[in-house]
């Protein structure tokens, strides 16, 4: 029995006869009861719309929802609560950025540059920008190993250079990036930085203010909260100076018959009624988080990271996509392949056994066109699994090509 299956009850579930493996944390992780009851709780007994009424359960609904604000700047070590707007998810965030600062404040010729791994919701926002403005994209190339150089940075962000947008941690190779060091680059040719940050803060911290970035996205769900529940933090200066992304409800200040005027940060981003629900879950999954403690997650994602890529590279047959020898610098997100087996059949034998993982191009075309493949599977990991779970997974992995009738 998993030590975690009283805590995330859908442990405990058997799927297609199996005890369910779930091995694909880097899509969505499972909802620990204190976060469902912090839901539960609320639609049961406080639920009333925001900022609207003047009502006591509007006044509490309010509350919470500000706490939660108050939560998450504390947990991404923001200045102010203004700094920190709630969304959709991390595609949301990275949207308004793109829309708001980008559209606004790029020219022709100038250059947004991004490594070739970006999830394409890091990327197709910010080629519609280039197309509008007439700017460029400019990649950077991770090596063998997955890793940006400093060369590669060197050469890529230069003095064209506006925005520098990356993802902390890949979701395909696991690489985690140099962000500091990026940062440091972008701010000497005056560029500013959009960091995705959706696949790094359910396992590492993150510190905005100690990281410099200047935009800071993540989803709620890829850490432990409800779906429909995101982050964007900017710099108070950067948001002042943007426009509106979406308009209607709670953003204004004065609506006119011809001109509108907004309200100030954050409700100026935060249009419409706004997902109370999940920005509770949001902090119910925070303070989750901060009991398991970082320390703790890292230590075993590490032992089971270790564990994983040891046995894949027992297995004939298994290519391991990013770094293997440098395993310091990636995470539990691994890509791999089956010699002469599409990845879709490796997830369909692999369900059959109980092991959930993720097969196809994850959001990230560009990077696959790079790798020459056209598909990965990927087994990402988070605290909660086991190593009772890796052998599942090992063991399930080692019988597909023979399933298929191709050779051990
Ligand atoms: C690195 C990265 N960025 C952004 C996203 C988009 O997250 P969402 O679908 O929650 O908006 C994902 C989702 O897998 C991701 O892995």
């Amino acid at each position: 029995m998993n030590p975690w299956a009283e805590d995330f009850p859908i442990l405990k579930e058997t799927i297609n006869g199996k005890r369910l493996v779930y091995l694909d944390n880097a899509a969505t992780t499972q909802k620990p009861v204190p976060v469902l009851k912090a839901v539960d709780d609320y639609y049961r007994k406080a639920n009333a719309n925001p900022h609207r009424g003047l009502y006591a359960l509007s006044v509490e609904a309010t509350q919470k929802y500000e706490d939660a604000r108050r939560t998450v700047k504390k947990f991404i070590g923001a200045r102010k609560d203004e700094e920190v707007l709630f969304t959709r998810n991390a595609s949301e965030s990275l949207n308004l950025v793109a829309y708001s600062y980008g559209l606004t404040f790029l020219k022709e010729g100038d250059e947004i540059a991004l490594p070739v791994s970006e999830h394409h919701s890091n990327l197709v926002p910010w080629q519609m920008v280039a197309q509008a403005k007439g700017a460029k994209l400019v990649y950077l190339y991770p090596d063998a190993q997955g890793r940006l150089t400093d060369a590669e940075i060197g050469a890529k962000i230069t003095a064209k250079t506006k925005i520098v947008a990356l993802a902390h941690v890949s979701n395909v190779l696991g690489s985690i990036y140099p962000v500091k060091k990026i940062v440091e680059k972008a701010h000497s040719v005056g560029a500013v930085v959009v960091l995705d940050c959706a696949q790094s803060i359910p396992h590492y911290p993150v510190n905005v203010t100690e990281l410099g970035c200047d935009f800071m996205a993540f989803s709620g769900h890829k850490m432990l909260a409800p779906m429909g529940i995101g982050v964007l933090y900017g710099k108070e200066e950067l948001l002042n100076r943007m426009p509106p992304f979406l308009r209607g409800g709670e953003m204004i200040e004065y609506v006119h018959e011809q001109s509108a005027t907004f309200a100030p940060l954050p409700q100026k981003f935060e249009a419409g009624t706004q997902n109370v629900g999940g920005a509770i879950g949001l902090d119910a999954a925070i303070h989750y988080l901060r009991n398991v403690g970082y320390d703790r997650i890292q230590k075993t994602e590490n032992e089971l990271l270790n564990y994983t890529l040891d046995g894949l590279a027992e297995i004939p047959h298994v290519t391991v996509y990013g770094g293997t020898d440098n395993r310091a610098n990636r995470c539990g997100v691994i890509s791999f392949n089956v010699e002469g087996v599409h990845p879709h059949d490796v997830a369909t034998v692999l369900d059959a056994a109980g092991v959930a993982i993720r097969a196809g191009h994850h959001c990230a075309q560009p990077l696959m066109e790079y790798l020459c493949v056209n598909s990965t599977c990927r087994a990402s990991l988070y605290f909660y699994n086991t190593k009772d779970d890796i052998d599942v997974f090992l063991a399930a992995l080692r019988k597909v090509r023979g399933w298929l009738g191709l050779g051990a």
